[in-house]
This record gives C-alpha cells, structure tokens and sequence, in this order.
C-alpha cells in the first residue's frame, strides 16, 4: 500500500465522480453502452498518470478532472472497438458490451465517447493539449491496423512487434503524462521528458500485458485466457517460442496459428510450454528495461509525493497481474 494512499484516494474519486457525471450526461441512447464499459471498473491508469504529471509539475487545482477524465473516456472507447476487432467477449470481468448491445450500438458508442474526449480536451482552450491527443489517438488507429496486417502476413519480428505495442498501447499512455505537463504549463523540456517517461512505461506496460496473457486466469484479468494466440497475435513470449522451435515445426506452428486451426487442447499446450519455458519472464524482463528508461525520465523533474508514486507505478507496471 502506497505512503500516498489518501492523497491517491482522493485523486481518484474527483476522476469518478467526473466520470460518473458525463457519462449520465450522455444522450439516453449511448448511455447505458458506455456505463457498460466504465462501470464494470478498470485501474484508471491513463487518467491518474494525467493527475500525477499536473500535480508534480505544480497545478493543484481540481480542473485537472475533466482532463484526466477524457483519458479514460478515450481509452474505453479503444477498448469497446477493441473488443469488436478482436472477437473478444470478456472486458473487465464482464461481456464484452458488444456482446451485451448491439455492434453497431457499440461501435457508434465508441465514438461518442471519443467525440465527448475532444470536447472536454478543447474547453481548456489549450490547442497543443487537443493536438497531442489527436496525434495519440491517430497513433492508437495506426497500431491496431498495424497489427491487424501483421495478423494476416507469416513473419513478424522483434521491430516490428515493437512497432506495434508502441502504436496501439504507449502513444495514449504518453500522451496521458503529457497532457498532465501541459495543463502545470511546465516548459518544453519537462513536457517531453513527461512524455518520453509515459512513453517506456507504456511499452512496459503492454509487454506485461502480452506476457499476462499466457499467466493470468480470466478470473485475475478479467479477460479471456490465452487470447492472443487464439486471435492469432504475434507478441513476444510467443515470438520467442517460435524462436526456440526446429524451423519445419516453426513453420507449422505458425501456419496453424494463422489459419486458426488449433483446438482448445493444442493451444493450452503452447500456453503451458510458453510458461514453462520462460518465455513470459523473458518478455517481463525486457518491460523491466523500459521501466528503467522511465525511470531516468523523472531524475531532474521536482521531487514529492507525486514522483515517489511514479516510481511506485513503475514499479506496479512490472509486477501487476491483471
Ligand atoms: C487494456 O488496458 C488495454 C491495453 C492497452 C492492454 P488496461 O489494462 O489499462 O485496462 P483497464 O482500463 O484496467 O480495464
Ligand atoms: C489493446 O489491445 C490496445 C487498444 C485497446 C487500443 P489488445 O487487444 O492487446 O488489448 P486487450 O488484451 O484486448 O486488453
Ligand atoms: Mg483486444
Ligand atoms: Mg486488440
């Protein structure tokens, strides 16, 4: 438990209960889409980076709400579309909301929630806060069509799996700490070094979350177990798996992932072999790189409670389990 745990309590409770007033705003037909996703929880990570960065760089102020809020607005949105991309049925412990409503109610909530992103971003009338996130969500775009082709292609490599997390999971993440430097009005050079810090910690983060994919229950994640094979994604402790392989049962392997033609028995026995391996600590251990480039990010920003709970969240990336 963090030293900050009150401070944190409190942070916390002015992004829900912003979150909890917008989304009753909405219009009567997306609501209940959107109170879907939000109500069934999350970590609220992108919005509580938005308010460490703005509280460690000096603005103490409660409008820093409505910005952290429109983060997790965006990021549910990624995850509604998401979840449609990925046949996913399981989102934070519940139905997925596309299995719940329709797709097009939830494809058109997506969007809602993105344009209500964008509004509230706007009435700070800060334009590089609205181009920094609309750069970051064309990024976002980018990555999961990035890895959409990937899906379809034989090979992917290290770069370009890289490539791919950094686009569909780091840019939001990065944008997320960058915001939080705009709005304290910090310099030029503090508001890229808050950026190059969301950026590793996001890499980090999506490295843990592809090697949880092959080491947390549905129970713990909340979301289907061993998905990405299934889905047919090439993520590291699977990259590296394949790596291990003779290469005629590589190419088999592979084809066979792509074709998705692997029964529940054979998928549960790669899962099994990618555990036993390494392969999921190996990925963790290249998270842990990042962290430590993120880490150096916060050397010469102020010192106080909201540095020791960026470490603290650091440290947090490499050990969560869900
Ligand atoms: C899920 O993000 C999508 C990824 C980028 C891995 P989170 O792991 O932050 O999900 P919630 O918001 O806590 O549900
Ligand atoms: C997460 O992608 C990135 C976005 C939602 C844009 P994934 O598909 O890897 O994440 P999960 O596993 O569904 O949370
Ligand atoms: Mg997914
Ligand atoms: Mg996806």
């Amino acid at each position: 438990m963090s030293q900050h745990a009150e401070r944190l309590a409190r942070e916390l409770a002015g992004i829900e209960t912003f979150l909890r007033q917008e989304t009753e705003r909405l219009p009567e037909l997306v609501r209940p889409v959107a109170a879907h996703v939000l109500d069934a929880g999350g970590k609220r990570f992108r919005p509580m980076l938005t308010v460490l960065f703005a509280r460690l760089l000096g603005h103490a102020s409660d409008d820093v709400f409505p910005l952290a809020a429109s983060l997790e607005f965006l990021h549910s949105a990624t995850l509604l579309h998401d979840d449609i991309l990925d046949g996913a049925s399981l989102r934070r412990g519940k139905a997925a909301a596309h299995v719940v409503f329709s797709r097009t109610e939830t494809i058109l909530a997506g969007d809602a929630l993105l344009a209500l992103s964008n509004r509230l971003v706007a009435d700070y009338g800060i334009p590089r806060m609205v181009a920094m996130l609309s750069e970051a969500v064309l990024r976002t775009v980018v990555g999961e069509i990035e890895e959409i082709a990937a899906c379809r292609e034989l090979d992917l490599d290290e770069a370009g799996y890289l490539s791919i997390i950094t686009g569909k999971t780091a840019f939001l993440i990065q944008a997320a700490a960058g915001v939080g430097a705009l709005l304290a009005r910090a310099p030029d050079e503090t508001v890229t070094r808050a950026e190059e810090f969301g950026l590793n910690m996001g890499i980090a983060f999506q490295l843990v979350d592809d090697a949880l994919d092959y080491t947390s229950p549905p129970e713990v994640s909340g979301k289907p177990a061993g998905s990405d094979l299934r889905e047919g994604k090439l993520t590291l402790p699977l990259l590296g798996y394949l790596g291990s392989l003779p290469a005629d049962g590589r190419a088999d392997l592979l084809a066979r992932i792509k074709e998705k033609s692997l029964s529940d028995a054979e998928i549960e026995a790669v899962v099994a072999a990618i555990r036993a391996d390494g392969h999921a600590d190996a990925t963790r251990e290249r998270a842990a790189q990042y962290v430590a480039q993120a880490e150096r990010c916060l050397d010469g920003l102020p010192a106080g409670w909201a540095a020791e709970v960026l470490r603290e969240s650091l440290r947090y990336v490499l050990a969560r389990q869900k």
